[in-house]
């Protein structure tokens, strides 16, 4: 019988920790196993932006940065798609240069070594050389770099629709349905 899809949202303590959550609530209403690995400044934002009484989302497996007993520590634990959102320059760096030193960026660490899918949405503005360079380098390194760009030809009228185009765009890229915004050329 084959096994439920299992994938992995990184999320660090960029702002914008909204989209990875949405990301995790609409894969577990996809019927996907969800592993959520959140990193000590993800936490701090978290309480900033979602506010202190904030729980994850039913269904999810919450792994610490510091949870070296981890599975996700290991390629031997199969993970079918990554992504890191939102991901700090910090993160970012890190990823980039191969820095495995926590849980969030030895699991990515490891689909890059595995060549599996990883999509990281990078959360800063402007943009360093440095951001930008490692950028390059991990799209070079088999990474999709989807900054949160919003857009606004699917009418966004509220905050959550704007998140909701970039959980949508997410999604697209892990291949998992969803009907969370009207594409161009739909009526
Ligand atoms: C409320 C808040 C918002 C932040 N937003 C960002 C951000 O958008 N991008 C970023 O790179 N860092 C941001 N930071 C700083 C990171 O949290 C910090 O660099 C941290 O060390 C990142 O660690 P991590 O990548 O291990 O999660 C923010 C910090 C706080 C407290």
């Amino acid at each position: 019988m084959p096994r439920t899809e299992r994938i992995v949202v990184g999320i660090s303590g960029a702002s914008g920790v909204v989209i990875g959550l949405r990301t995790v609530e609409e894969l577990l209403a996809a019927g996907r196993e969800v592993h959520v690995i959140v990193t000590d400044a993800a936490r701090e934002v978290i309480r900033h932006e979602m506010g202190k009484s904030y729980r994850f989302p039913k269904g999810a497996k919450v792994h610490s940065e510091g949870d070296s007993a981890s599975p996700l520590n290991s390629t031997s634990f199969l993970v079918d798609a990554m992504v890191v959102a939102p991901c700090s320059v910090k993160s970012l760096s890190a990823l980039a240069s191969g820095y495995a030193n926590n849980l969030l960026t030895r699991a990515a660490d490891g689909m890059l070594r595995t060549g599996k899918k990883l999509v990281v949405v990078p959360r800063e503005t402007p943009l360093s050389l440095a951001a930008l360079s490692n950028m390059a380098q991990l799209k070079l390194g088999g990474a999709i770099i989807m900054p949160p760009c919003a857009a606004y030809y699917h009418g966004p009228k509220t905050v959550a629709d704007m998140t909701d185009f970039f959980v949508a765009k997410i999604l697209d890229l892990l291949g998992v349905e969803h009907r969370l915004m009207r594409r161009w050329g739909e009526r």
